[in-house]
Protein backbone atom coordinates (compact mmCIF):
# COMPACT_ATOMS: atom_id res chain seq x y z
CA UNK A 1 0.00 0.00 0.00
CA UNK A 2 1.47 3.60 -1.00
CA UNK A 3 0.85 6.64 1.18
CA UNK A 4 -2.03 8.27 2.37
CA UNK A 5 -2.97 11.33 1.06
CA UNK A 6 -4.54 14.17 3.13
CA UNK A 7 -6.19 17.42 1.82
CA UNK A 8 -5.14 20.37 4.30
CA UNK A 9 -7.54 22.99 4.10
CA UNK A 10 -5.90 25.92 6.16
CA UNK A 11 -2.87 24.66 5.85
CA UNK A 12 -0.50 27.16 5.88
CA UNK A 13 -2.12 28.87 9.13
CA UNK A 14 -0.96 28.74 12.59
CA UNK A 15 -2.37 24.98 13.65
CA UNK A 16 -2.43 23.92 9.97
CA UNK A 17 1.15 24.77 9.10
CA UNK A 18 2.49 22.55 12.36
CA UNK A 19 -0.36 19.76 11.78
CA UNK A 20 1.61 19.62 8.01
CA UNK A 21 4.68 19.17 9.61
CA UNK A 22 4.06 16.30 11.64
CA UNK A 23 2.05 14.77 9.04
CA UNK A 24 4.56 14.78 6.45
CA UNK A 25 6.97 13.42 9.11
CA UNK A 26 4.73 10.71 9.31
CA UNK A 27 4.81 9.84 5.89
CA UNK A 28 1.53 11.17 4.73
CA UNK A 29 0.95 12.99 1.42
CA UNK A 30 -0.27 16.16 1.80
CA UNK A 31 -1.76 18.51 -0.33
CA UNK A 32 -2.70 22.25 1.36
CA UNK A 33 -4.94 24.49 -0.33
CA UNK A 34 -5.71 28.02 1.96
CA UNK A 35 -6.91 31.78 0.56
CA UNK A 36 -3.87 32.97 2.41
CA UNK A 37 -6.98 35.38 3.38
CA UNK A 38 -4.86 35.27 7.44
CA UNK A 39 -1.42 33.64 6.17
CA UNK A 40 1.35 33.31 4.21
CA UNK A 41 2.87 31.46 1.61
CA UNK A 42 6.33 31.97 3.43
CA UNK A 43 4.49 29.19 6.32
CA UNK A 44 4.70 26.79 3.43
CA UNK A 45 8.23 27.31 2.81
CA UNK A 46 9.26 26.89 6.29
CA UNK A 47 7.24 23.64 6.86
CA UNK A 48 9.82 22.37 3.97
CA UNK A 49 12.89 23.42 5.22
CA UNK A 50 11.44 21.75 8.43
CA UNK A 51 10.81 18.25 6.90
CA UNK A 52 14.14 18.09 4.52
CA UNK A 53 13.39 15.11 1.56
CA UNK A 54 9.62 14.71 3.20
CA UNK A 55 9.31 18.16 0.98
CA UNK A 56 8.26 16.53 -1.34
CA UNK A 57 5.28 14.79 -0.34
CA UNK A 58 3.63 18.31 0.15
CA UNK A 59 1.71 20.39 -2.50
CA UNK A 60 0.15 23.46 -1.95
CA UNK A 61 -2.80 25.83 -4.11
CA UNK A 62 -3.45 29.17 -3.17
CA UNK A 63 -7.28 28.59 -3.43
CA UNK A 64 -10.73 29.27 -1.47
CA UNK A 65 -12.56 26.87 -0.45
CA UNK A 66 -15.59 28.17 -1.70
CA UNK A 67 -14.14 27.81 -5.45
CA UNK A 68 -16.08 25.08 -6.18
CA UNK A 69 -14.52 24.17 -9.28
CA UNK A 70 -10.94 25.02 -8.13
CA UNK A 71 -11.51 22.31 -5.30
CA UNK A 72 -12.61 19.78 -7.98
CA UNK A 73 -10.02 20.12 -9.67
CA UNK A 74 -7.54 19.26 -6.71
CA UNK A 75 -10.40 16.09 -5.79
CA UNK A 76 -10.28 15.18 -9.73
CA UNK A 77 -6.05 15.23 -9.55
CA UNK A 78 -5.69 13.19 -6.05
CA UNK A 79 -7.55 10.45 -4.02
CA UNK A 80 -7.81 11.87 -0.62
CA UNK A 81 -8.28 9.39 1.91
CA UNK A 82 -9.31 11.94 4.15
CA UNK A 83 -9.62 15.44 4.51
CA UNK A 84 -8.37 18.16 7.48
CA UNK A 85 -10.35 20.95 8.14
CA UNK A 86 -8.95 23.97 9.19
CA UNK A 87 -9.98 26.98 6.93
CA UNK A 88 -12.25 29.24 8.46
CA UNK A 89 -12.40 32.52 9.82
CA UNK A 90 -11.97 32.79 13.41
CA UNK A 91 -11.98 36.36 14.98
CA UNK A 92 -14.62 36.58 17.83
CA UNK A 93 -15.28 39.85 17.71
CA UNK A 94 -15.03 40.56 13.96
CA UNK A 95 -17.78 38.15 13.85
CA UNK A 96 -20.09 40.07 15.85
CA UNK A 97 -19.50 42.85 13.83
CA UNK A 98 -19.85 41.12 10.74
CA UNK A 99 -21.76 37.75 10.54
CA UNK A 100 -22.43 37.60 6.72
CA UNK A 101 -18.94 37.30 6.18
CA UNK A 102 -18.03 34.86 8.53
CA UNK A 103 -21.35 32.64 8.08
CA UNK A 104 -20.65 32.58 4.02
CA UNK A 105 -16.82 31.65 4.61
CA UNK A 106 -17.34 29.47 7.37
CA UNK A 107 -20.57 27.41 6.51
CA UNK A 108 -20.60 27.73 2.72
CA UNK A 109 -16.92 26.87 2.42
CA UNK A 110 -17.87 23.95 4.47
CA UNK A 111 -21.11 23.16 2.48
CA UNK A 112 -18.88 23.21 -0.66
CA UNK A 113 -16.07 21.41 0.65
CA UNK A 114 -18.25 18.62 1.74
CA UNK A 115 -19.99 18.29 -1.32
CA UNK A 116 -16.88 17.50 -3.06
CA UNK A 117 -16.06 15.03 -0.45
CA UNK A 118 -19.04 13.25 -1.35
CA UNK A 119 -18.88 13.85 -4.82
CA UNK A 120 -15.50 12.37 -5.16
CA UNK A 121 -16.67 9.31 -2.56
CA UNK A 122 -13.60 10.84 0.00
CA UNK A 123 -15.84 10.26 3.28
CA UNK A 124 -13.43 11.24 6.16
CA UNK A 125 -12.97 14.38 8.01
CA UNK A 126 -11.40 16.19 11.13
CA UNK A 127 -12.78 19.33 11.41
CA UNK A 128 -11.33 22.35 13.76
CA UNK A 129 -13.98 22.86 16.21
CA UNK A 130 -13.32 25.02 19.67
CA UNK A 131 -14.07 24.82 23.18
CA UNK A 132 -15.88 27.74 22.36
CA UNK A 133 -19.17 25.63 21.83
CA UNK A 134 -18.91 25.07 25.53
CA UNK A 135 -20.02 28.69 26.13
CA UNK A 136 -19.64 30.11 29.58
CA UNK A 137 -19.58 25.86 31.38
CA UNK A 138 -21.52 25.46 34.34
CA UNK A 139 -18.72 23.68 35.74
CA UNK A 140 -15.10 22.12 34.45
CA UNK A 141 -13.45 20.25 33.83
CA UNK A 142 -15.42 20.56 30.30
CA UNK A 143 -16.45 16.85 29.22
CA UNK A 144 -17.47 16.12 25.30
CA UNK A 145 -21.27 15.67 26.76
CA UNK A 146 -21.56 19.29 27.96
CA UNK A 147 -24.37 20.98 26.56
CA UNK A 148 -23.88 23.31 23.95
CA UNK A 149 -24.22 26.85 23.01
CA UNK A 150 -22.82 29.99 20.60
CA UNK A 151 -21.92 32.90 22.23
CA UNK A 152 -21.16 35.03 18.92
CA UNK A 153 -21.52 34.11 14.96
CA UNK A 154 -18.02 32.51 14.90
CA UNK A 155 -19.26 30.08 17.66
CA UNK A 156 -22.22 29.46 16.02
CA UNK A 157 -20.54 28.55 12.88
CA UNK A 158 -18.80 25.86 15.00
CA UNK A 159 -21.80 24.59 16.36
CA UNK A 160 -23.27 24.37 12.49
CA UNK A 161 -20.49 23.00 11.02
CA UNK A 162 -20.39 20.28 14.03
CA UNK A 163 -24.39 19.72 13.43
CA UNK A 164 -23.56 19.53 9.88
CA UNK A 165 -21.41 16.42 10.41
CA UNK A 166 -23.74 14.48 12.61
CA UNK A 167 -27.06 14.98 10.09
CA UNK A 168 -24.86 13.83 7.51
CA UNK A 169 -23.52 10.54 9.38
CA UNK A 170 -26.99 10.13 10.35
CA UNK A 171 -27.90 10.36 6.72
CA UNK A 172 -25.13 8.07 5.63
CA UNK A 173 -23.29 5.59 7.72
CA UNK A 174 -20.10 5.62 5.14
CA UNK A 175 -19.10 8.92 6.51
CA UNK A 176 -16.58 9.19 9.16
CA UNK A 177 -16.24 12.20 11.11
CA UNK A 178 -13.74 13.01 14.01
CA UNK A 179 -14.47 16.89 15.90
CA UNK A 180 -11.78 18.53 17.82
CA UNK A 181 -12.59 20.66 19.98
CA UNK A 182 -9.47 23.05 20.53
CA UNK A 183 -8.86 24.56 24.01
CA UNK A 184 -6.32 27.30 23.57
CA UNK A 185 -3.05 26.59 21.23
CA UNK A 186 0.06 28.92 22.27
CA UNK A 187 3.60 28.01 21.94
CA UNK A 188 5.41 27.67 18.62
CA UNK A 189 7.51 24.50 16.37
CA UNK A 190 10.29 24.26 18.87
CA UNK A 191 12.60 25.18 15.85
CA UNK A 192 11.52 28.79 15.88
CA UNK A 193 10.58 28.61 12.05
CA UNK A 194 7.15 28.16 11.97
CA UNK A 195 4.67 30.01 15.10
CA UNK A 196 1.68 32.34 15.02
CA UNK A 197 1.50 35.35 13.05
CA UNK A 198 -1.76 37.12 13.12
CA UNK A 199 -2.92 40.33 10.77
CA UNK A 200 -3.65 43.50 13.01
CA UNK A 201 -4.08 43.67 16.42
CA UNK A 202 -4.06 40.54 18.17
CA UNK A 203 -7.67 39.31 19.93
CA UNK A 204 -6.24 36.37 21.90
CA UNK A 205 -3.75 36.89 24.88
CA UNK A 206 -0.36 35.02 24.10
CA UNK A 207 -0.12 36.72 20.66
CA UNK A 208 -0.89 40.38 22.53
CA UNK A 209 1.69 39.09 25.33
CA UNK A 210 4.08 38.21 22.87
CA UNK A 211 4.11 42.19 20.77
CA UNK A 212 4.35 43.41 24.18
CA UNK A 213 7.53 41.60 24.62
CA UNK A 214 8.82 42.75 21.72
CA UNK A 215 7.95 46.55 21.53
CA UNK A 216 4.69 46.96 19.01
CA UNK A 217 2.89 47.16 21.90
CA UNK A 218 2.81 48.94 25.09
CA UNK A 219 0.95 47.20 27.16
CA UNK A 220 -1.18 44.15 27.95
CA UNK A 221 -4.72 44.85 29.50
CA UNK A 222 -5.87 42.27 31.59
CA UNK A 223 -9.75 42.05 30.62
CA UNK A 224 -11.66 41.45 34.24
CA UNK A 225 -9.35 41.01 37.86
CA UNK A 226 -12.53 40.05 39.69
CA UNK A 227 -13.65 36.74 38.79
CA UNK A 228 -13.71 34.11 41.20
CA UNK A 229 -10.61 32.34 40.27
CA UNK A 230 -7.12 31.91 41.80
CA UNK A 231 -6.45 35.71 41.05
CA UNK A 232 -9.26 36.53 39.75
CA UNK A 233 -8.50 36.84 36.21
CA UNK A 234 -9.72 34.11 33.99
CA UNK A 235 -8.47 30.71 33.47
CA UNK A 236 -8.01 29.33 30.72
CA UNK A 237 -6.60 25.48 29.51
CA UNK A 238 -3.51 26.80 27.02
CA UNK A 239 -1.89 23.60 24.86
CA UNK A 240 1.04 23.69 23.11
CA UNK A 241 0.77 24.03 19.05
CA UNK A 242 2.61 20.93 18.89
CA UNK A 243 0.79 18.85 20.96
CA UNK A 244 -2.45 20.07 19.09
CA UNK A 245 -1.14 18.93 15.86
CA UNK A 246 0.07 15.54 17.49
CA UNK A 247 -3.89 15.36 18.27
CA UNK A 248 -4.35 15.33 14.39
CA UNK A 249 -2.50 12.48 13.61
CA UNK A 250 -3.93 10.43 16.17
CA UNK A 251 -7.43 11.43 14.51
CA UNK A 252 -6.20 10.61 11.57
CA UNK A 253 -5.47 6.91 12.43
CA UNK A 254 -8.70 6.67 14.72
CA UNK A 255 -10.76 7.35 11.39
CA UNK A 256 -9.42 4.10 9.96
CA UNK A 257 -11.15 2.36 12.77
CA UNK A 258 -14.35 0.29 11.33
CA UNK A 259 -16.41 1.73 14.76
CA UNK A 260 -16.16 5.36 14.26
CA UNK A 261 -19.11 7.21 13.24
CA UNK A 262 -19.01 10.97 14.09
CA UNK A 263 -17.11 11.36 17.23
CA UNK A 264 -15.69 14.70 19.31
CA UNK A 265 -12.76 14.91 21.06
CA UNK A 266 -11.24 17.43 23.50
CA UNK A 267 -8.28 18.84 22.85
CA UNK A 268 -7.04 20.04 25.86
CA UNK A 269 -4.08 19.56 28.77
CA UNK A 270 -6.97 19.45 32.11
CA UNK A 271 -5.02 22.26 33.54
CA UNK A 272 -6.10 26.06 33.79
CA UNK A 273 -4.13 28.97 33.57
CA UNK A 274 -4.69 32.40 34.80
CA UNK A 275 -3.82 35.41 33.09
CA UNK A 276 -1.60 36.58 35.51
CA UNK A 277 0.23 33.01 35.31
CA UNK A 278 1.01 32.77 31.68
CA UNK A 279 1.88 36.58 32.29
CA UNK A 280 4.42 35.31 34.80
CA UNK A 281 5.63 32.30 32.71
CA UNK A 282 5.76 34.19 29.68
CA UNK A 283 7.94 36.90 31.77
CA UNK A 284 10.19 34.21 33.36
CA UNK A 285 11.04 32.27 29.62
CA UNK A 286 12.03 35.41 28.13
CA UNK A 287 13.70 37.76 30.58
CA UNK A 288 10.72 41.02 29.59
CA UNK A 289 8.54 42.67 32.01
CA UNK A 290 4.75 42.78 30.37
CA UNK A 291 3.49 45.90 31.40
CA UNK A 292 -0.22 45.28 32.79
CA UNK A 293 -3.13 47.63 32.26
CA UNK A 294 -6.03 46.26 34.72
CA UNK A 295 -9.32 46.95 32.73
CA UNK A 296 -12.85 45.70 33.03
CA UNK A 297 -14.40 42.04 31.83
CA UNK A 298 -14.15 41.72 27.92
CA UNK A 299 -18.03 40.86 26.87
CA UNK A 300 -19.06 37.65 26.44
CA UNK A 301 -16.04 35.89 28.07
CA UNK A 302 -16.59 32.77 30.50
CA UNK A 303 -14.52 32.57 33.75
CA UNK A 304 -13.02 29.18 33.88
CA UNK A 305 -12.68 26.66 31.33
CA UNK A 306 -10.47 23.93 30.68
CA UNK A 307 -10.78 20.52 29.02
CA UNK A 308 -11.78 16.98 30.48
CA UNK A 309 -9.35 15.06 28.39
CA UNK A 310 -10.05 11.02 29.27
CA UNK A 311 -11.84 10.34 26.35
CA UNK A 312 -9.30 11.71 23.78
CA UNK A 313 -6.69 10.03 26.09
CA UNK A 314 -8.52 6.53 25.53
CA UNK A 315 -9.90 6.61 22.49
CA UNK A 316 -7.28 8.28 20.52
CA UNK A 317 -4.75 6.99 22.59
CA UNK A 318 -3.00 10.82 22.79
CA UNK A 319 -2.40 13.19 25.44
CA UNK A 320 -0.50 16.55 25.55
CA UNK A 321 3.21 16.40 26.49
CA UNK A 322 4.26 20.30 26.95
CA UNK A 323 3.57 22.58 30.11
CA UNK A 324 2.95 26.12 30.52
CA UNK A 325 7.20 26.58 30.64
CA UNK A 326 7.47 24.77 27.32
CA UNK A 327 4.79 26.56 25.79
CA UNK A 328 6.22 30.45 26.83
CA UNK A 329 9.97 29.03 25.97
CA UNK A 330 9.16 27.98 22.33
CA UNK A 331 6.53 31.28 21.88
CA UNK A 332 9.49 33.19 23.04
CA UNK A 333 12.21 31.65 20.21
CA UNK A 334 9.69 32.58 17.69
CA UNK A 335 8.88 35.80 18.32
CA UNK A 336 12.68 36.25 18.86
CA UNK A 337 13.57 35.13 15.31
CA UNK A 338 10.68 36.46 13.77
CA UNK A 339 9.03 39.58 15.50
CA UNK A 340 7.44 41.06 13.01
CA UNK A 341 5.88 37.07 11.87
CA UNK A 342 6.62 36.26 8.36
CA UNK A 343 8.44 38.34 6.15
CA UNK A 344 6.62 39.44 3.02
CA UNK A 345 9.01 37.31 0.64
CA UNK A 346 11.85 34.86 2.09
CA UNK A 347 15.03 36.41 1.56
CA UNK A 348 17.32 33.33 2.05
P1 LIG B 1 -5.44 30.65 11.05
O1 LIG B 1 -6.22 31.85 10.66
O2 LIG B 1 -3.99 30.80 11.33
O3 LIG B 1 -5.63 29.50 9.95
C1 LIG B 1 -6.78 29.37 9.17
C2 LIG B 1 -6.33 29.32 7.72
O4 LIG B 1 -7.46 29.16 6.87
C3 LIG B 1 -5.61 30.59 7.28
O5 LIG B 1 -4.37 30.23 6.68
C4 LIG B 1 -6.57 31.22 6.26
O6 LIG B 1 -5.87 31.92 5.25
C5 LIG B 1 -7.30 30.00 5.75
N1 LIG B 1 -8.66 30.27 5.23
C6 LIG B 1 -9.67 30.93 5.84
N2 LIG B 1 -10.76 30.93 5.07
C7 LIG B 1 -10.45 30.25 3.94
C8 LIG B 1 -11.16 29.91 2.77
N3 LIG B 1 -12.41 30.29 2.57
N4 LIG B 1 -10.53 29.20 1.81
C9 LIG B 1 -9.23 28.80 1.97
N5 LIG B 1 -8.52 29.11 3.06
C10 LIG B 1 -9.11 29.81 4.04
O7 LIG B 1 -6.17 30.02 12.32
P2 LIG B 1 -5.76 28.80 13.27
O8 LIG B 1 -5.55 29.34 14.63
O9 LIG B 1 -4.70 28.01 12.65
O10 LIG B 1 -7.13 28.01 13.29
C11 LIG B 1 -7.40 26.91 12.45
C12 LIG B 1 -8.80 26.41 12.72
O11 LIG B 1 -8.92 26.07 14.10
C13 LIG B 1 -9.89 27.46 12.45
O12 LIG B 1 -11.02 26.79 11.90
C14 LIG B 1 -10.22 27.97 13.84
O13 LIG B 1 -11.54 28.45 13.93
C15 LIG B 1 -10.02 26.74 14.69
N6 LIG B 1 -9.74 27.04 16.09
C16 LIG B 1 -8.68 27.86 16.41
C17 LIG B 1 -8.44 28.16 17.74
C18 LIG B 1 -7.31 29.09 18.13
O14 LIG B 1 -7.33 29.59 19.24
N7 LIG B 1 -6.33 29.33 17.28
C19 LIG B 1 -9.23 27.62 18.76
C20 LIG B 1 -10.27 26.77 18.39
C21 LIG B 1 -10.51 26.48 17.06
N1 LIG C 1 -7.21 38.28 27.74
C1 LIG C 1 -6.71 39.42 28.32
N2 LIG C 1 -6.16 40.37 27.51
C2 LIG C 1 -6.06 40.24 26.16
C3 LIG C 1 -6.57 39.06 25.57
C4 LIG C 1 -7.14 38.10 26.39
O1 LIG C 1 -6.79 39.57 29.52
O2 LIG C 1 -5.54 41.13 25.49
C5 LIG C 1 -7.79 37.22 28.59
C6 LIG C 1 -9.23 36.88 28.28
O3 LIG C 1 -10.10 37.70 28.98
C7 LIG C 1 -9.29 35.41 28.71
C8 LIG C 1 -7.89 34.90 28.42
O4 LIG C 1 -7.05 36.04 28.33
O5 LIG C 1 -9.51 35.31 30.09
C9 LIG C 1 -7.79 34.12 27.10
O6 LIG C 1 -8.31 34.92 26.05
P1 LIG C 1 -8.10 34.54 24.51
O7 LIG C 1 -8.73 35.61 23.70
O8 LIG C 1 -6.67 34.24 24.25
O9 LIG C 1 -8.86 33.16 24.38
P2 LIG C 1 -10.40 32.79 24.60
O10 LIG C 1 -10.43 31.64 25.54
O11 LIG C 1 -11.20 33.97 24.93
O12 LIG C 1 -10.83 32.33 23.14
C10 LIG C 1 -9.97 31.54 22.32
C11 LIG C 1 -10.33 31.79 20.85
C12 LIG C 1 -11.71 31.27 20.57
C13 LIG C 1 -11.78 29.83 20.96
C14 LIG C 1 -11.41 29.65 22.40
C15 LIG C 1 -11.38 28.19 22.78
O13 LIG C 1 -10.31 33.17 20.55
O14 LIG C 1 -11.96 31.37 19.20
O15 LIG C 1 -10.10 30.19 22.62
O16 LIG C 1 -10.57 27.49 21.92
F1 LIG C 1 -13.04 29.38 20.77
Amino acid sequence: MGALSVLVTGGAGYIGSHTVVQLLKDGYKTVVVDNLGNSSEVAITRVKELVGDRANNLSFHQIDIRDKPALEQIFANTKFDAVIHFAGLKAVGESVHKPLMYFDNNIIGTITLLEVMATYGCKKLVFSSSATVYGWPKEVPCTEEFPLSAANPYGRTKLMIEDMCRDIYASDSDWKFILLRYFNPIGAHPSGHIGEDPHGTPNNLMPFIQQVAVGRQPALQVFGTDYSTKDGTGVRDYIHVVDLADGHTAALSKLSDPNIGCEVYNLGTGKGTSVLELVSAFEKASGKKIPLVKTGRRPGDAEIVYAATAKAERELNWKAKYGIEDMCRDQWNWACKNPYGYPTQETN
